[in-house]
């Protein structure tokens, strides 16, 4: 797709691969939208990309999401791409029985429902453009589970389920849907994993370099992205899922379980 003149919203753009994917689509000469929770990180980012535009909302939240879709396309009714990136990490013993049961789901809100239920709001708005697109930001932790982020796992495994179904119903429309597989990459999302017995830092992608593929894929047309260490998983979740799977399991020792 062509990737200038677009008007992008991008969900979590404060930090991360968010934030890289702004500064990146705003060089290439689009008008970008970012989102997230914090509104002391928006006002951080607004100020550091003076051309963004910013909105505090919180994807797991479906009123949040309602109010969003009604002040941007009030403002940006050129709006063409949906860019579902807004994510969280954590890890979970499924023995802490402190946990209670609207928080063990919280990855499945945002990652998973987030996204969902972003796309259920925006389509009829993405169908009136000429060419439009949806990315969600999936994860090589889509492909294997690793047992120290359990629902994590579970949300990106189910979002990129979702993905796959949703180009198929799109199929006949002006909308295009991506995927990025995204490999372990350094941003804040991995801080607190640094520590972690058998997580190699040393593994994580650059984040600028991560993004440039994503999107020299998009410029392609590439439908799914699998940067850096994310096409190995890709490889090796099909002939040695079994050894995937154990390596995965090294990380955090038995400290958790
Ligand atoms: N880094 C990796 O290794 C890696 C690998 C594979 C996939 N990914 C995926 O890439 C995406 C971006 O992750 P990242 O590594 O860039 O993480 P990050 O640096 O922690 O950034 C996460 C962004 O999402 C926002 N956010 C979190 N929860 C939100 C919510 N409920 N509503 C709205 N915004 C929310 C955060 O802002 P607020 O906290 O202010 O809301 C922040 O802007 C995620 O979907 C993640 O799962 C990351």
């Amino acid at each position: 797709m062509d990737l200038t003149n677009n008007t992008i919203l991008i969900t979590g753009g404060t930090s991360g691969l968010g934030y890289e994917f702004a500064t990146r689509l705003l060089d290439l000469g689009n008008t970008v939208i970012i989102t997230g929770r914090d509104q002391v990180k928006l006002d951080q980012a607004k100020a550091r990309l003076p051309k963004i535009h910013t909105f505090q909302s919180d994807v797991s939240d479906p009123k949040a999401i309602a109010l969003l879709y009604q002040q941007v396309t009030s403002r940006f009714p050129e709006l063409n791409m949906l860019i579902n990136n807004a994510g969280e990490m954590r890890k979970i013993s499924l023995h802490n029985t402190s946990i209670d049961l609207s928080d063990i789901t919280r990855e499945i809100e945002i990652n998973l429902m987030g996204p969902i239920r972003m796309v259920q709001q925006f389509l009829p708005h993405l169908k009136t453009k000429k060419t439009a697109a949806i990315l969600n930001v999936t994860s090589g932790l889509a492909l294997i589970p690793f047992p120290l982020s359990p629902i994590y796992g579970a949300s990106k495994s189910g979002l990129r389920s979702y993905t796959q179904s949703l180009r198929v119903q799109l199929k006949n429309t002006n909308i295009k849907v991506f995927e990025l597989v995204a490999p372990g990459a350094k941003t804040p999302l991995n801080d607190k994993f640094a520590t972690e017995k058998g997580f190699d830092e040393k593994i994580l992608m650059d984040p600028v370099k991560l993004i440039e593929t994503a999107v020299n894929g998009l410029m392609k047309d590439k439908l799914e992205i699998y940067p850096g260490l994310a096409r190995v998983m890709k490889i090796m979740s099909r002939i040695a899922p079994k050894l995937l799977l154990s390596q995965t399991s090294k990380v955090g020792g038995t400290s958790i379980y």
